[in-house]
């Protein structure tokens, strides 16, 4: 969510901070502007709409010229995306961009009118510009920022500039990230990696509650009382080209066809002598062996990645495994004690809701894994164990890698809880690695044949409404073929347990509605099977993702997409969740929808 870029250096800042905030677009955002000092004075630019409207103001009111400033992409929360409610906000002689929530900025609002400022936004964050220049009184903008820190409550990343030192970038953290870039002889803030990536790799982070000053001559670092602190330099394991569209139309397509790659290195990461191992990670056989529930907390996506843990878990391991909607748990006093074990599964590792799982998870004293595909970032840190997915940079709004790395962790690590369970011997933990192996090989045949997907969504191209359904696995990978369609086609879509239906839903079935039916899985084809021909008697046109070989009664099935593989039932997830994900891309596309940037939604969901 947001955008946050700040620099300092010799290069056009106007060109800088414009460049980054093209790189953080995937995040989402509704606004965006820039603050930039030319000629010792703060000019300020800020527009509703893309960066194409940013461009096309900056065109007409003309580019700031600066070494220094800061810019941002705002994600509406208080008040609408309007010109006035865009960042930077100013008040006296603070500049700011700020991410997140102050969520008492009502009281400090009062406090500060009672002072005699005025706000002209209707955002949270205009108070925090206020309250700095109240703390500013004394000219010390570390002062002022630390008095600040003490006040705001909620979750912010700041990027401030202060009038009176037109050579100086501060910025602060709580709960929302912001990376400090540290090239030669510049230096750049930002919400991700890639924004500065093309000029430098070493980045420091900032934890919560610290403060960095950029200057000409270097940056330094303080905790929240105003008192120096060491940090260390990491550099990125990203490069500028994996951060690129590469010569793929969007993302998500390039996405799409880095998944056989991206679970190979996965593979190559966690199995060693053939079988997968997680010791080095703290995730030791002892462990696995005592831990007593399993709950799995994760949103979205990410959350579907855990259902199919679940499964796979539960059937090899026979532990209880409970997934729950991370906004859900943390409300819900879950009864969760030392012996269990909760795993956070999180494609961008600032998900709020998902921090806050493992938060509470700490709390109350159970082992905590974390999932998570940015190395860097909050939840993988906080963790007390942490599989680092090797996905690399997932640009597109909808996930499509990461859960496929992600669910290729969770079956090598329901593998290995069952042998370290003894559920299962050497051998067959050996036979399971091995039939795993063959997956990129599988994922890989499925692009292939996208022409074949894109057959079905011109299909569903010009539909209202439609249905997916399966069981077990297919039912795991019905509600993300849902959720990817709905979030990028605008189509609306409902997953349902094939068995389900009946109880309601059935009701909505008519003549021609699209039903996608997930059917790989043979201990319950049958059964499957029947739900189909239950829809369409009552004229469901019926598009089915099934093995290839699979047998329906004659005029049952309008569509299908075979999968051809030798992969065991457990395992065709992987490949099949491919041929939806492509589905849902080329129905988005045929629809004229922009797949990576789809309408309300960010990438990084840090508000509750
Ligand atoms: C995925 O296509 C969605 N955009 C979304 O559901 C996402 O998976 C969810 O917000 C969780 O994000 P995370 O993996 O970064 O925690
Ligand atoms: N809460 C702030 C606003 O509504 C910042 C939102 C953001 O993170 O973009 O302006």
């Amino acid at each position: 969510m947001c955008g946050i870029v700040g620099y300092l250096g010799k290069r056009d800042c106007t060109e800088v901070l414009m460049d980054g905030l093209e790189k953080l677009e995937y995040r989402g955002y509704d606004s965006a502007g820039i603050a930039v000092f030319e000629n010792g004075s703060i000019k300020t630019v800020k527009t509703r709409g893309k960066l194409s409207c940013m461009r096309e103001k900056l065109s007409k009111e003309g580019s700031p010229k600066g070494f220094c400033g800061i810019g941002h992409t705002r994600w509406a929360t208080h008040g609408e995306p309007s010109d006035i409610n865009s960042h930077p906000h100013s008040n006296g002689r603070v500049t700011i961009v700020h991410n997140g929530i102050i969520e008492n900025y009502t009281e400090l609002k009062a406090f500060l009118t009672e002072k005699g400022y005025t706000f002209v936004s209707q955002t949270d964050s205009e108070v925090a510009a206020c309250l700095l220049d109240y703390y500013y009184s004394e000219r010390n903008p570390l002062k002022a920022i630390t008095e600040t820190m003490k006040e705001l409550e909620g979750s912010f990343a700041l990027g401030i500039l202060f009038k009176d030192f037109p050579d100086r970038v501060y910025a602060v953290r709580k709960q929302s990230p912001l990376i400090v870039g540290e090239g030669e002889g510049e230096y750049f803030i930002a919400s991700d990696i890639p924004a500065f990536l093309k000029y430098t790799k070493n980045y420091v982070l900032l934890e919560d509650n610290e403060i960095v000053c950029m200057k000409s001559s270097g940056t330094s670092y303080f905790d929240v009382h105003g008192i120096p602190i060491k940090k260390e330099k990491q550099v990125a394991e990203w490069d500028v080209e994996q951060a690129q569209k590469c010569g793929f139309p969007h993302f998500m397509l390039k996405e799409i066809h880095e998944q056989p790659d991206v679970v190979n290195k996965t593979l190559e990461d966690i199995v060693k002598d053939g079988v997968p191992d997680f010791s080095e990670r703290g995730i030791s056989d002892e462990l696995l062996k005592n831990v007593g529930r399993v709950f799995i907390v994760a949103c979205g996506t990410a959350m579907h990645a855990g259902i199919i843990a679940k499964y796979a878990i539960e059937k090899l391991a026979r532990v209880p495994v409970t997934v729950e909607v991370a906004s859900e748990f943390r409300y819900m006093e879950p009864i969760v004690g030392e012996n269990d074990l909760v795993i956070l599964i999180s494609q961008s590792g600032e998900t709020a809701d998902t921090k806050a799982g493992l938060e509470l998870a700490k709390e109350k004293g159970a082992k905590t894994l974390a999932v998570v595909n940015v190395k860097y970032s909050a939840i993988a840190r906080a963790a007390d164990m942490c599989i680092h997915t090797l996905a690399g940079p997932e640009i597109a709004v909808a996930s499509t890698k990461a859960y496929m790395v992600q669910i290729t962790v969770m079956y090598l690590l329901a593998f290995r809880f069952a042998f370290a369970r003894g559920k299962i011997s050497l051998e067959e933990l050996k036979k399971l690695t091995e039939e795993l192996m063959l997956s990129p090989k599988a994922i890989s045949d499925v692009i292939e044949r996208k022409g074949e997907c894109q057959f079905i969504a011109s299909r569903l191209v010009n539909v209202e409404k439609l249905f997916f359904i399966g069981r077990g696995f297919d039912y795991a990978l019905s509600l993300e073929g849902s959720l990817k369609l709905k979030e990028i086609t605008y189509i609306h879509s409902e997953a349902y347990a094939a068995g389900e239906l009946k109880h309601g839903t059935i009701s909505l079935i008519e003549d021609n509605i699209p039903v996608i039916t997930v059917a790989t899985q043979e201990n319950i084809l049958a059964k499957t099977i029947s739900n189909m021909e239950e829809v369409k008697a009552r004229g469901a046109y019926i598009i089915a993702l099934c093995r290839k070989g699979t047998e329906f009664s004659e005029n049952t099935v309008d569509l299908r997409f075979d999968i051809d593989t030798e992969l065991p039932d457990m395992l065709v997830p992987l490949p099949t969740v491919c041929a939806l994900q492509l589905i849902a891309y080329y129905t988005s596309v045929l629809r004229g929808n922009d797949p990576d940037k789809p309408r309300n939604l960010a990438k990084s969901v840090t508000t509750e």
